[in-house]
């Protein structure tokens, strides 16, 4: 079929650019429409909703700060009533910031190391949490990882690698809760991706290349297709589980 899922709705978060946007083209090329959401880059996110509706989809993209849960609740309801239902959810939306300083270094950002607790882990469950409430029968929730999560691998990235590691006993969690309405919830963890995300410096970045399976950062249009193929109906027996797409990062 080269239109799986032509009539569903996707909400992908962070849609305004790297990964987030590389999902929702993935995700409109299979047939669905696609809102994303994005926090500044209000610019960036117009023109991505552009290319969607060059891609024949409905999409709209719509202003929203992960890290304040309260927002979630309005997010979700305006996707509905915008988009007539949710169907598919793809929290992708994160942000890395601090990364290379360890626990102990006295100059760390403690205020941006909770923002980012809070963007990355209790922001997307309270995005779940408020779309479980509405979302169709067979519906699919793929959260986005990272390789981190499962494997550290290098010293600077232990409050990001909390966060990640903290969605996936969420995902293996809520596949429990929500397969009885057909819905599945699976994690994608991703890797190297030279997107805007704060990149590690050139000698992290060496180290982490080299302990890859495979020695490339990837094209995100390659880990898209990997959370496109998790929104499928192929992937309709596929719940609680943590698919890697890291280059063998973790392997
Ligand atoms: N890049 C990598 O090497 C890498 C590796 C492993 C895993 N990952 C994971 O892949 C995912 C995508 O990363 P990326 O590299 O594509 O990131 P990115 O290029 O920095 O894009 C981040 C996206 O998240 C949005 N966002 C950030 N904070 C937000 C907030 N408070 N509320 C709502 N939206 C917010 C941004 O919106 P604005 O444009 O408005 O700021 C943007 O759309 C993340 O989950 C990340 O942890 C990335």
């Amino acid at each position: 079929m080269s239109n799986p899922l032509q009539g569903k709705i996707a909400l992908v978060t962070g849609g305004s650019r790297g990964l987030g946007a590389a999902t929702a083209r993935s995700l409109a090329d299979a047939g669905a429409d696609v809102a994303i959401t994005y926090v500044s880059s209000a610019g960036k996110a117009a023109e991505i909703v552009k290319e969607l509706e060059g891609r024949g989809v409905h999409a709209a993209a719509f202003q929203t700060d992960q890290a304040d849960t309260a927002q979630a609740p309005r997010l979700i309801d305006d996707v509905v009533a915008g988009f007539g239902g949710l169907d598919i959810l793809v929290n992708n939306a994160a942000i890395s910031v601090e990364s290379g300083k360890t626990i102990d270094d006295p100059d760390v950002d403690v205020a941006a190391l909770d923002r980012m607790h809070a963007t990355n882990y209790t922001g997307v469950i309270a995005i779940i949490r408020a779309a479980a409430k509405v979302m169709r029968d067979n519906g699919r929730i793929v959260n986005v990882g990272s390789g981190i999560g499962s494997r550290v691998g290098v010293p600077g990235f232990a409050d990001y690698a909390a966060t990640k590691a903290g969605l996936v006993g969420y995902t293996k969690g809520a596949a429990r809760d929500l397969a009885r309405r057909g819905i599945t919830v699976n994690m994608v963890q991703a890797g190297l991706m030279m997107t805007d995300m704060e990149p590690p410096s050139p000698e992290v970045l060496k180290a982490m290349v080299s302990n890859l399976s495979i020695q490339r950062v990837s094209d995100p249009a390659e880990t898209a297709a990997v959370i496109t193929f998790l929104a499928s109906p192929a992937a309709s027996y596929v719940t609680g589980a943590v698919l890697d797409s890291n280059g063998g990062y973790t392997a």
